[in-house]
Order: C-alpha cells, then structure tokens, then sequence
C-alpha cells in the first residue's frame, strides 16, 4: 500500500460513469410515472422517495416515509413492466404504518437488473368493518442492479458522522451522486438521537427532495448516536435490517457481508461508546454479548467462498479499533468515552489478521486520520471527519478494479486532498 499522490482535485473532478454493480442510471421520465412522488399535490401518500438499501447478490429492500397512514408494497420484476409483489406481511397482515413502509424483494439472480416502483395507498380503520383504502399512489419507476462477482469494479462513497446537518448531508449525496457510485456506506452517527420520526423522515429520507438512494443503495450503518433517545428502537422501521440465514444469527440485523465485483465488504456494528455497566445507560445497553455474537459472525462471514475468493477485503465499524495514542479511550472504563472500542478490537482484529482484511473504515472521531499496516497490524484503519461542513466533514471513496484498489480521501468543503492510498489484490 503506497500513497501515490495523485491529485485529489483532479480524481474527484474526472471520475465519470462507472456502469457497473450499483445503479443504472435510468431517469424517472423515461418510465411510466403513474404519480410522482415529486408533486405539489397536497395529498401525497409518500413522505419521500424510494430509499434503496440491502441490496445482496440475491435481495433487495425499499423503504419510503410517509404523510399519512397507510398500507403499500412493491411492484418489481426484470423488465419496466414489473409484474411482481413484494410486501411486508407479517403472519397474514399486510402493513398498516403511520411513518415508514418497507419491503423485501427476494429471489434474485446476482448481477441482474431490477425495475420496482412503489405504491402508497392511504388507511382509515374507524372501526374493525369500516375502514377506507385510498386507491394507490406510485413512485416512478426505478432500476437497480445486484451484487454479484461477476461485475469488473467496485465503488462506494463513504459518509459519517452526518449528526443531522442538512448541508453536510447533502453536500455527501451530491458527491456520491457525481462520483457515480455503486453504494453509499453512511458509516453511523446518523443523527444526533431518536426520540420520534422526525430526524429520519427529513435527514434519512427525504434529505434533499431527490430520490438519493432510489437507484444507488445506501447502506446505514450504526454509531453510537443512533440508539439514544426512546424512539432508536424504532430505526428498523426505516433502516431495513439485514435477514440472517443461520437462526444463531437472528438477534443481528445490522451486519452485513457481501461481494461486488473484485471487493468483499463486511459491515460490523461497535455499539455505544461506553461500557454497558456505565451509569449513563440506566441499564439500557447491553452490548457486550450483541459484539460477541458478531464475532461468531464475522467468522462465518470471513468463510463464505465470494467473500473468502475476494481480490481485496474491506471492513467498516462505526467506533475505530485502533490507535496511535497509547492513551486512547479503550471505552471499556467509566472516564469519558471510547476513541477506539477495544473489546471489538481484541475479537475481530486476529479475525481481521486472519483471513487477510486490507482496511478498515471507521468514523466517530470527527477528525480524519489514516493509519498505515504496522508490524503487529496487517490492516489499514482509516477515520473519516466530521459533521461541521465548513471545518472537518471529509468525502472518501472506495474504487476497485482487477489492478487496484484505491482509497481517495479529500475534504468535503473545498475538495483539499487528504490522501490517496492504493492496495493490491490479495494473493
Ligand atoms: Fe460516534
């Protein structure tokens, strides 16, 4: 791994359409568009547009907000004709929901293009019998692709620590847009806290009334700040959970592992940012045993063939796992909070040793930092800024081909290089 000094100024300025893996540039107008969710109408269903997340080699899900009320699913099938239904019916019920609706689409082929569209059909239940359905209201019709190896590169934009601030937010989205990449990791701190819908229906969402992730995937992945306050529970509603296949596996929902093209990405989840025994939790949290459940995970994951056969191997966590500062915050004690969250490093890291993961991307800090491979440390960790649009939000990008992959890193206000490293495929 070598910085090899390219200009940041001029990668960023010169990336053009990767066509690949993630989002097919398919434009709204060019479909059917029964109803755009994009309207002055005052009646509209959807709080915002479709929010693509969880795409595998053979799944998808959809969630949308709402304005009111409602039931609805998704229409989805190889062609712009569709043809198909995905909802999320639980034991016999279809959904009745008053923020969110989401659906899984399942039964995929790996590197295959996908068109869906949803529909939003407001509820009334006065009483069991009398009830009022809307008729339904559609989104445009949107395509995406799905995972798969069979693909030449991989792309994904990194975002973290957003803290509901709508410039950075949107500034991200912009540049990922541009970038034109396959996915968006937004690497936790979403928000500040939870105590209704509100944060996620307008940073989450709808953050800038474009539909941001309707073709490219966003992957959510949780920091510290997204299970404070006494509506984070209900971020799932939004924030599809990831299905497990083992049924050890089902307590997780937000870790996920999957192969684009040369690049197999694992996603893990290093909870808050203090012990579970710290007075500040009231005896809420209860992360020790949900990390050691990830680590049996994680082995599993580092053993699937597509993953295993990888060319390059990246990690991602919220917390990072290490430090330069021999003082750092191992957020195992009750003094302050964690800068590195050690008893995930002292499990996933000989994990991470083994089977030869390249770099870790980590957040929480609000400061950038890359810290090479050492002797005692195979893998490269890199921490992305800040909320602060001005003074430390950073854009990173991911891209790999069958060369290299290279990790590009700038400041998200003026673009101002932070650094450009590159890794070789792993023998
Ligand atoms: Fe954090």
């Amino acid at each position: 791994m070598n910085k090899d000094g390219l200009d940041r100024r001029t990668f960023f300025g010169t990336i053009t359409a990767a066509g690949l893996g993630g989002a097919t540039l398919l434009t709204s107008s060019s479909l059917v568009a029964d109803e755009p969710i994009q309207s002055s109408e005052s009646k509209r269903f959807a709080a915002s547009y479709p929010v693509l997340q969880n795409v595998t080699e053979n799944s998808a899900s959809v969630a949308w907000a709402l304005n009111v009320p409602s039931t609805g699913w998704v229409e989805w099938g190889p062609t712009p004709a569709l043809g198909k239904v995905a909802r999320n019916s639980e034991f016999g019920l279809n959904p009745f929901e008053s923020d969110f609706l989401s659906a899984r689409i399942i039964g995929l082929a790996p590197n295959t293009t996908y068109y869906y569209r949803t529909a939003t059909c407001s509820f009334t239940y006065r009483t069991a019998y009398d009830k009022t359905a809307s008729e339904p209201q559609y989104s445009d019709v949107y395509s995406f692709t799905t995972c798969g190896a069979n693909a030449d590169t991989a792309s994904f934009y990194i975002m973290n620590d957003t803290h509901n601030r709508i410039q950075t937010i949107q500034e991200h989205l912009r540049n990922a847009e541009e970038l034109n990449s396959d996915f968006i990791l937004w690497n936790g701190d979403l928000c500040d806290f939870y105590m209704d819908s509100g944060y996620v229906k307008k940073f989450l969402a709808n953050p800038n009334d474009k539909p941001y992730a309707a073709e490219r995937p966003v992957i959510f992945n949780m920091g510290n700040h997204d299970r404070r306050g006494s509506w984070a529970r209900n971020l799932k509603k939004f924030v599809t959970t990831w299905e497990q296949d083992d049924p050890k596996f089902y307590p997780l929902g937000f870790n996920y592992a999957f192969r684009q093209g040369p690049l197999a990405v694992v996603v893990l989840d290093t909870g808050e940012d203090k012990p579970d025994w710290h007075p500040a939790w009231s005896g809420m949290a209860n992360y020790e045993p949900y990390r050691e459940l990830q680590t049996a995970w994680l082995a599993k994951a580092l053993e699937r063939p597509e993953i295993k056969s990888a060319p390059y191997l990246v990690a991602a966590c919220h917390i990072p796992l290490y430090s330069r500062h021999i003082t750092a915050n191992p957020g195992n004690i009750l003094d302050q909070f964690a800068t590195i969250q050690w008893p995930c490093a002292q499990q996933w890291g000989p994990l991470f040793e083994q089977y030869g993961v390249q770099l870790l991307v980590a957040a929480h800090l609000h400061a950038f930092g890359y810290d090479e491979p050492n002797e005692s440390r195979s893998w490269a960790q890199v921490v992305g800024g800040g909320p602060d649009y001005e003074k430390n939000a950073t854009k990173m990008f991911v891209k790999a081909d069958s060369e290299k992959m290279t990790l590009s890193c700038a400041k998200l206000a003026d673009n101002a290089e932070l650094g450009t490293w590159t890794f070789k495929p792993r023998s």
